[in-house]
């Protein structure tokens, strides 16, 4: 079943985003050559504090971090440890957390200090198609017509989405119904309606789209070693332009640092 949301409880949820997106950005900013991930996955847990919330990871189904923090060719659900970032590499950072009951989902991808215009293309790509399937979500539109616009936009640009893993509703839980693929999978998919909330979130690799777990049962990898980028963002569909709900510019006042 698809959990529409009331306004209030959309109002929640824009707090939960704007907490969500402010800590994503905190955390990115704070990504430099030489830093563990550990060290960013704690300064994630102490943002979250300072805001009030908690991390809408850590303990989900036994996840052991506040963040995801998936280095190269880690394409999501990488988990913190001693792990130093180095210069060049690309570092996925993603931030849900739960404020007033409601979760908001976001991820971004970043180079440590610069790199290549290689991975430059390939974060551009991941944003951008994260931003055509987000331009898809409206009312007479299908959630396949989400999946449509991120693939195509991605496809043209010769890199490739990730299958196994994919978007999903969000409200009081971290995953609800209904799923939102990458990709086109044929068939029939969900009609949009106002007031769903949906987490949009390409996974984009640069070369092949296989990906396994490794036995940490967490970390996803691509298979050929070769890069991968990953942005998401919390939306709301609306009777007319869909909303962002992690946007760091609804923070409450009261909450400002
Ligand atoms: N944004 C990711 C997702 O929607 C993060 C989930 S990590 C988990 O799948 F630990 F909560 F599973
Ligand atoms: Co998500």
């Amino acid at each position: 079943m698809i959990i529409l949301k009331t306004e209030d409880e959309v109002q929640s949820m824009r707090e939960a985003g704007a907490i969500a997106n402010t800590v994503l950005r905190e955390v990115a900013a704070f990504v430099e050559p030489g830093k563990s991930t550990l060290e960013l996955d704690e300064f994630a847990g102490s943002r979250m504090a300072f805001y009030g919330c908690k991390s809408a990871f850590l303990g989900y189904r036994d996840y052991p971090c506040n963040i995801c923090i998936s280095v190269n060719d880690e394409v999501v659900h990488g988990i913190a440890g001693p792990r130093r970032l180095l210069f060049g590499d690309i570092v996925s950072l993603d931030v849900g957390v739960r404020y007033g009951g409601f979760v908001g989902d976001n991820a971004l991808t970043v180079a440590v200090g610069g790199c290549g215009v290689e991975d430059q293309a390939l974060l551009d790509v991941t944003e951008r198609s994260l931003m055509q399937g987000i331009s898809q979500a409206v009312v007479g539109n299908r959630v396949c017509d989400i999946s449509r616009a991120v693939q195509a936009c991605v496809e043209e640009s010769g890199m490739t989405v990730v299958k196994e893993f994919v978007g999903h509703g969000v409200g009081r839980s971290v995953h609800e119904e209904p799923q939102v693929p990458n990709f086109y999978e044929g068939g029939k998919s969900p009609k949009l309606k106002s007031g769903m909330t949906l987490a949009i979130e390409p996974m984009v690799n640069m070369g092949s789209p296989k990906v396994e777990v490794l036995s940490d049962r967490w970390t996803v990898v691509t298979r050929d070693g070769l890069r991968s980028a990953h942005f998401e963002h919390t939306i709301l569909v609306t009777d007319s332009e869909p909303e962002i709900l992690t946007c760091h510019e609804n923070m409450p006042s009261t909450l400002k640092a």
